[in-house]
């Protein structure tokens, strides 16, 4: 299982140590969740940040914009050092081209669905995605309870992959625990990011490792 810690989590006034904590860990990428009011009733961090991450960190950055028109900020993300650029479905008049522009700018693609948007509305690109990521909370905020239906949405979302001969990997956001991760595999996710299971837990490090030898 590829894991990819949620900073939002992170203890800011010490995020050199979580991250160098990363570092020493299982996980496979850091997964840093850019909020901006309006598009989520929340606001987070922003580029200065990740761009400091990306100094300490040795993972590849899975950058998660939570914004309106992320779009005009293709080159800003790929100037902080993101690896991916993860951009939700709701947040795009023209999908396509932010996808292509994405990667024209040298980073993996992948697009974010909310839990209310179908898989559906994914196939007319998902040939050009490296990664899909479905939101198993409602974005804006850590902590909240993973939504069941996710897994039908798994299931629906590997056989449009399969369907479309895609690479896509399946990431899942939001409520992942040890406890769902291994019902979350079992469906078929590649990736699965973590933030108060991982930074809340007494061993931070044990969890990631435990989660990635699921
Ligand atoms: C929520 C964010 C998540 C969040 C997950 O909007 O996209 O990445 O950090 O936190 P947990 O794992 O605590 O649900
Ligand atoms: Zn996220």
């Amino acid at each position: 299982m590829i894991v990819s810690p949620s900073l939002l989590s992170a203890d800011f006034a010490n995020l050199a140590r979580d991250i160098e904590m990363c570092n020493a860990s299982d996980a496979a990428m850091l997964h840093c969740d850019v909020m901006d009011g309006v598009f989520v009733p929340n606001i987070s961090f922003g580029f200065p940040v990740i761009k400091a991450i990306s100094r300490i960190t040795t993972k590849p950055l899975d950058v998660h914009l939570m914004i309106v028109n992320p779009q005009n900020y293709i080159g800003a993300v790929r100037d902080c050092g993101a690896a991916i650029m993860n951009v939700h479905q709701e947040a795009c008049i023209h999908l396509d081209r932010t996808i292509q522009a994405i990667k024209a700018a040298g980073m993996k693609a992948a697009v974010t669905l909310n839990p209310s948007t179908p898989v559906a509305m994914l196939e007319d690109v998902i040939a050009d995605l490296d990664m899909v990521l479905l939101m198993s909370v409602n974005p804006g905020f850590g902590g909240q309870k993973f939504i069941e239906n996710t897994y039908k949405k798994v299931a629906r979302l590997k056989q449009l992959i399969s369907d479309s001969g895609s690479k896509a990997l399946i990431e899942v956001d939001g409520g992942v625990n040890l406890d769902n991760a291994p019902a979350l595999a079992h469906a078929g996710v590649d990736v699965l990011v973590a933030g108060s299971a991982i930074f809340a837990a007494e061993n931070p490090k044990d969890v990631i490792a435990k989660l990635a030898c699921i």
